[in-house]
């Protein structure tokens, strides 16, 4: 049986574009459900969104940028969000790539926590030039962290996690948080939704936690949001 999907937004409409925040910026999209200063937590290709929902309702005073490239999948956790009062009060979903997010709508130094959760990993040779870890990206997410910001990445695939490994250590802004290139657990963590899925087929997933290293006086890198680096293409 095919289902339609429903085009009603049958409460607030929590959805913003990459030009609503290049336009009027990071306090006016949250406002007025939060106050300046924010703390940024911001998940990249969110999938159905389980995730980045509970990390905005276990931290209602901290804001939270959901971005996704599928437009229904957008969509569906729009709709998911006005129908539930009292949820996303502190939660902004981009339908656009994780690369022009980054690089177009975010300023240096506005993040404290980016989640890359379970990135597609291409495993074709002549497609890892579409894996969303690359080494520009790395750069580019380790300047728009705040000194001591986190980056957290997941995968269950064991070669990108080797890949994702190397890209990550060669990056100089960003320090390995853990003293093994990755976890295979973290107590405490939300599961996404694609994790589960992979966990109950016996499958085991790799975890980094990096953070940015501070920025000295010396740091000549910072930019503003729209600068020319991280562009990669989009994977659908
Ligand atoms: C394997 S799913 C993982 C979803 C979710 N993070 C989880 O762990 O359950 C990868 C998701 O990333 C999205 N995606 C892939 N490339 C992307 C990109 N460049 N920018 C934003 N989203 C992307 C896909 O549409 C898909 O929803």
């Amino acid at each position: 049986m095919s289902r339609t999907l429903k085009t009603d937004m049958p409460g607030p409409d929590r959805r913003v574009s990459v030009e609503d925040v290049r336009a009027k910026g990071l306090e006016a999209i949250f406002a007025p459900d939060l106050e300046p200063p924010l703390r940024l937590v911001v998940d990249l290709g969110f999938g159905r969104g389980e995730f980045v929902r509970q990390l905005a309702a276990e931290a209602p005073e901290t804001a939270h940028l959901g971005v996704e490239l599928s437009k229904k999948r957008v969509f569906k956790l729009a709709r998911r969000l006005a129908r539930t009062e009292g949820e996303g009060g502190n939660l902004r979903l981009i339908e656009a790539t994780a690369e022009e997010v980054t690089r177009e709508a975010l300023p240096d130094a506005s993040v404290d926590t980016f989640w890359i959760n379970c990135p597609d990993p291409w495993p074709k040779r002549r497609h890892h030039p579409r894996r969303m870890i690359q080494p520009a990206f790395a750069a580019l997410l380790a300047r728009r962290l705040r000194p001591g910001g986190v980056l957290e990445v997941a995968t269950d695939h064991a070669a990108y996690a080797r890949w994702i490994d190397q890209v990550l250590r060669a990056e100089p802004s960003l320090a390995n948080r853990w003293d093994e290139p990755f976890l295979h657990e973290v107590p405490g963590r939300i599961q996404t939704g694609y994790e589960r899925d992979w966990r109950a087929m016996g499958r085991s997933l790799h975890f980094f936690r990096y953070a940015r290293v501070p920025v000295d006086a010396t740091d000549v890198r910072t930019a503003p949001a729209g600068d020319a680096v991280g562009t990669a293409p989009a994977s659908r």
